[in-house]
């Protein structure tokens, strides 16, 4: 890892052994794009890379320098008013109405280590020597405004971590006059951030294919690959939360750049709220990708003195496939972004409420499902909706965070003592953000409430939006939930979400705090996940979002795990884990057996497909068990003791993807009918792979399966944990496992046949070990 300046070009490289990063000083004093890809070896001399060509009706700064223009320069952070034409990463406004900037390098300086963002999640370091940062000051003049562009790159990580600061110079006089700004700043210096995205990257050419992560409730984060055109191709979310719609996650891939092998970039934005993913190809085939805050509705006043800072974008390269670049953020994003006490830790196996007793129960009933959930082995049990208040439906109590007697007698910290009592970890949910209008704290305080003075504001699951961007509210649920949390016997909160923000406005403020609202609301959000984390530093946090609406990397940063969907069907999960895994580990994934018929599809799948699936995350059910079987009870009771003996490897070993649930399989069978995943431990002797087979075909061909990760030298077994399988028998080098696989064909089919593995949605789980 390295950080060098070459005085003599005003030459930048950004360097370790997964990529270089090159860019320049411009001789208009702003910050050229040279270029991102494999790593180079650093020497003198990059600037030949800078290409700059005479375009017809270009506004070029220099007059008789008809080549220079930054309407088609590669740059680095690209800035409203210096002839660029395309999207801009950023717009600054004067009083006046002028939008127009012009930063010029000032000076840089190289850090050890990684400074944190403040009130923001970002990536961390634990020690000084893992990382570097490059922070490079710009300044206008003309506004007073300073600009440092910041980057920060992992010795032994192929990311590059980037964000931007705002820095307003100007000093207010006491008669109104200032120091600095001019006719073009106002007469107090205050200007006003339109636009301020956390980086642009600029690429020197369009042969790229994009991946977004699309869908909605019950399907999220689907990948969708397509060509970059000219022109914009964006993901946003415009709904107050990342959403379920897109993730703020995409990819570049070279369009024959598959799991395996390959160039690729990933961006990141370590942030929940409204955000722009934008993907610009220009007329010379120059790719922008940019990230941020969205800039619709965005207005942010920055007054003398004041500081603006913006999320971080993480970007990943590979040569070397898909599986590679996802593999980079998962050890990033599990090592270097959560945090806290469970961020090592095994999780615990839970038992949620939710599926089994929605909001009708009393507490024998929350007790006789614990009970018998503890003898199964299983560690947790979480209370979900309709504890507080008078809630036995939607339409109430959301902000009253005190229990309901008639359900549990003696309050929260009763069942607490009792499930704690039986040996278990307990559990509970909160919906921080949200009001009922039923409810004691809307009569209290009407003027919390988001919401524009004389108009209807819209319901979403008949509730609103808190206003989180005013310190009363924010220290309200945090005395609130704390003194629930205080008892010292709740181990467990899941954070819930449930509406998007809509009548946005914050009561009782002026015209000029309304554009910067959401944002603020999001840092109001991190505020109490901050606060009610260091006081409770011991308890888990699984963040939730009507399931996966929320499930982003801001939020890892406060919550190790997150609820990925409300979809519990086995085989729909299976597309919604492959979807999530291209940018997030399995640790952070919180995934749940459910009882069937299942609750969204009503669809019938065996319990062993179901634990199949749900292995490959945190783990745990969403059932009553006292309506399993016997037999079933000790099916589950063999499936946690998998879980708690796999747990290390599945959570800490590398990803791979081997078979999509999207694609046409390689043997012909239909888009969907099969899927397959590994994990692989460190040392490349133990992994373990799931293999989904969701359609049976009848008669097929031969199928192998292709395995990834393991040492070819090394001789392994491949164990079927539960069907009788041929390929047991035989024992296999690590290279002919990767290169030709091994047989997974179906061997019957038909009433007659001995083969048990037969019907729709049956999956079979290898162990591979080395001998
Ligand atoms: C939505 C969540 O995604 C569910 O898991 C559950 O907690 C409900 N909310 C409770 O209202």
């Amino acid at each position: 890892m390295d950080i060098v300046f070459h005085k003599s070009g005003n030459v930048f490289h950004i360097m370790n052994r997964g990529f270089s990063y090159i860019f320049t000083v411009l001789k208009n004093g702003q910050l050229g794009q040279l270029y991102f890809g494999a790593p180079l070896a650093d020497r003198d001399g990059f600037e030949h890379m800078l290409v700059a060509a005479h375009r017809d009706m270009a506004p070029c700064p220099f007059e008789g320098d008809g080549d220079f223009s930054m309407e088609d320069i590669k740059q680095e952070y690209p800035v409203n008013g210096n002839g660029d034409l395309r999207n801009v990463a950023c717009v600054v406004e004067t009083p006046d109405g002028a939008r127009n900037a012009d930063f010029r390098y000032v000076s840089h300086r190289i850090l050890p280590g990684k400074p944190t963002l403040n009130g923001l999640p970002a990536t961390y370091v634990e020690r000084d020597g893992e990382a570097e940062t490059l922070e490079i000051t710009l300044r206008d003049d003309l506004l007073d405004l300073r600009m440092i562009l910041s980057y920060t790159t992992y010795r032994d990580l192929p990311v590059l971590t980037r964000n931007v600061r705002f820095v307003n110079d100007s000093i207010a006089a006491d008669d109104g006059s200032t120091t600095g700004g001019t006719d073009a700043a106002d007469a107090d210096g205050t200007v006003t951030l339109r636009r301020a995205l956390s980086a642009s990257l600029d690429l020197p050419d369009a042969h790229w294919s994009m991946m977004q992560f699309t869908g909605a409730w019950a399907r999220e984060r689907r990948p969708q690959t397509f060509r970059l055109h000219t022109g914009v191709q964006e993901i946003y979310s415009l709904r107050g939360h990342s959403s379920h719609q897109f993730n703020p996650f995409l990819i570049l891939k070279r369009p024959n750049t598959n799991e395996s092998a390959g160039e690729a970039i990933g961006a990141a934005l370590v942030y929940s709220g409204n955000f722009l993913g934008s993907v610009e190809v220009d007329n010379y085939h120059v790719t922008r990708l940019m990230m941020g805050i969205h800039p619709e509705g965005f207005a942010w006043t920055l007054r003398p003195g004041e500081t603006f800072q913006t999320p971080e974008m993480v970007v990943a390269y590979t040569r070397d496939g898909l599986n590679a670049l996802s593999q980079s953020f998962h050890t990033l994003f599990r090592t270097r972004l959560a945090r806290g006490y469970w961020r090592d830790r095994p999780r615990p196996i839970l038992i949620n409420s939710w599926e089994s007793t929605y909001m009708r129960f009393d507490e024998a009933k929350l007790l006789s499902i614990a009970g018998k959930a503890h003898e199964l082995g299983i560690d947790l049990f979480v209370l979900d909706d309709g504890w507080f208040g008078h809630r036995d439906d939607a339409t109430s109590s959301l902000g009253d965070w005190t229990a309901d007697r008639r359900k549990l007698p003696d309050g929260v910290e009763g069942l607490a003592r009792k499930i704690n009592d039986l040996g278990m970890m307990f559990g509970l949910w909160f919906e921080p953000e949200m009001v009922s209008r039923d409810s004691d704290l809307y009569r209290a305080h009407p003027d919390w409430m988001i919401r524009v003075p004389g108009r209807e504001p819209l319901q979403g699951r008949n509730q609103y939006e808190l206003d989180l961007s005013k310190s009363e509210v924010v220290d309200y649920l945090f005395d609130s939930m704390s003194a629930i949390l205080a008892s010292g016997r709740v181990s467990y909160v899941k954070w819930d979400m449930n509406r998007s923000i809509t009548d946005v406005f914050s009561q009782g403020r002026p015209a000029a705090f309304q554009g910067e609202l959401l944002h603020r609301q999001i840092l109001g959000v991190y505020a109490l996940y901050e606060r009610l984390t260091s006081a409770l530093p011991k308890v888990l946090f699984e963040s939730c979002a009507s399931g996966g609406a929320r499930f982003d990397p801001g939020m890892l940063y406060y919550a190790p795990q997150g609820w990925i969907s409300d979809d519990t069907d086995a085989a729909e999960r299976v597309k919604i884990q492959f979807g999530t895994s291209y940018a997030y580990p399995v640790s952070s994934m919180g995934s749940h057996v459910s009882a069937v018929p299942n609750h969204q599809l009503m669809r019938v799948t065996p319990l062993k497909t179901r634990a199949d699936v749900a292995y490959f995350g945190t783990f745990g059910y969403e059932l009553d068990v006292n309506r399993m079987t016997d037999g079933e009870q000790e099916q589950m009771r063999r499936q946690i003791a998998f879980m708690k003996s796999h747990r290390e490897l599945i959570d800490t070993g590398d990803f791979f993807r081997l078979i999509s649930p999207f694609d046409e399989s390689e043997v012909g069978l239909q888009p969907g009918a099969e899927a397959a995943w590994m994990v692989v431990s460190a040392d490349r002797r133990h992994a373990l792979v799931g293999y989904y087979r969701m359609i049976m075909p009848v008669n097929e061909g031969y199928r192998t399966l292709r395995l990834a990760g393991l040492d070819p030298a090394e001789t392994y077994t491949v164990r079927d944990t539960e069907f009788p399988l041929p390929a047991s028998r035989f024992t296999y080098g690590g290279d002919e496992l990767m290169a030709r696989g091994f047989d997974i064909s179906d061997t019957g089919f038909g009433p007659f046949t001995t083969d048990m593995y037969q019907g729709d949605y049956l999956t079979r789980l290898f162990e591979v070990d080395a001998v």
